[in-house]
């Protein structure tokens, strides 16, 4: 499956129509796969959650609590490689109403980036900590194997990558979140509502 700028709309809607009556694993021209809406709501808990605790951590440290994080962060890390795998390899949904070009771009965009830095910030995390000689717990008293033997200037490094990809990262976020409400309340079109599973019409 390609999502190849020559193909043209006619074949998008023949290839959603030909899937409509099996179970449908992919995103078509035509709307998201239930696969994708589910995985993308748990992931936007999970995000939304490791937020709140990394908030609350700053606030007052809690050894329990910073397991849960890890925890999270490494079931975050599989759903993400292939959220994201899907995204690139899938058709993305035609959008709805007649919306500006360049805003469609740049939304699938943030989109696209906001699944790889699912993908690459959990990695990073880990490599940080690994590199610092901290030991990445999980509740239970498991722990995540370490990769490589402590080493200050890498451990720098990893913290300033880590740093770096988390600062554009709650900025797309932040736009994301606010294109659906502008979607939603201005526009008032069906986008959220499609994601929330509503079959629409195109
Ligand atoms: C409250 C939070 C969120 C809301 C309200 C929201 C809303 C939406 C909506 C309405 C769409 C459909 C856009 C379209 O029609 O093309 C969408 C797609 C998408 N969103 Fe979100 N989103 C949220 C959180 C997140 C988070 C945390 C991520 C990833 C870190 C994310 C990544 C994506 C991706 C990659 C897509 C494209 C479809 C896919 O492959 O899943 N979203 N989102």
């Amino acid at each position: 499956m390609s999502n190849s700028p020559m193909s043209s709309t006619h074949d998008v809607l023949a290839h959603g129509t030909h899937t409509q009556d099996r179970f449908q694993w992919r995103d078509t021209g035509l709307g998201f796969s239930p696969v994708t809406i589910s995985l993308h709501w748990i992931v936007a808990a999970l995000v939304l959650a490791i937020i709140g605790i990394e908030i609350a951590l700053v606030a007052s440290p809690n050894v329990e609590l910073a397991r849960v994080l890890n925890l999270l962060g490494a079931i975050l890390f599989p759903i993400s490689a292939y959220r994201f795998w899907a995204r690139v390899t899938s058709w993305h949904p035609l959008p709805l109403g007649t919306p500006n070009p360049v805003e469609v771009i740049v939304s699938r965009s943030v989109a696209t980036a906001l699944a790889l830095a699912m993908v690459l910030l959990p990695v990073a995390a880990w490599l940080a900590k690994s590199a610092a000689g901290q030991l990445v717990e999980l509740p239970g008293g498991w722990i995540i194997p370490s990769p490589m033997h402590p080493n200050a200037q890498a451990a720098q490094v990893f913290d300033v990558l880590f740093k770096i990809g988390v600062t554009p990262f709650v900025l797309g976020l932040a736009l994301h979140i606010f294109g659906a409400c502008k979607n939603h309340f201005v526009l008032k079109n069906d986008a959220l509502k499609r994601m929330l599973g509503k079959r629409v019409e195109l």
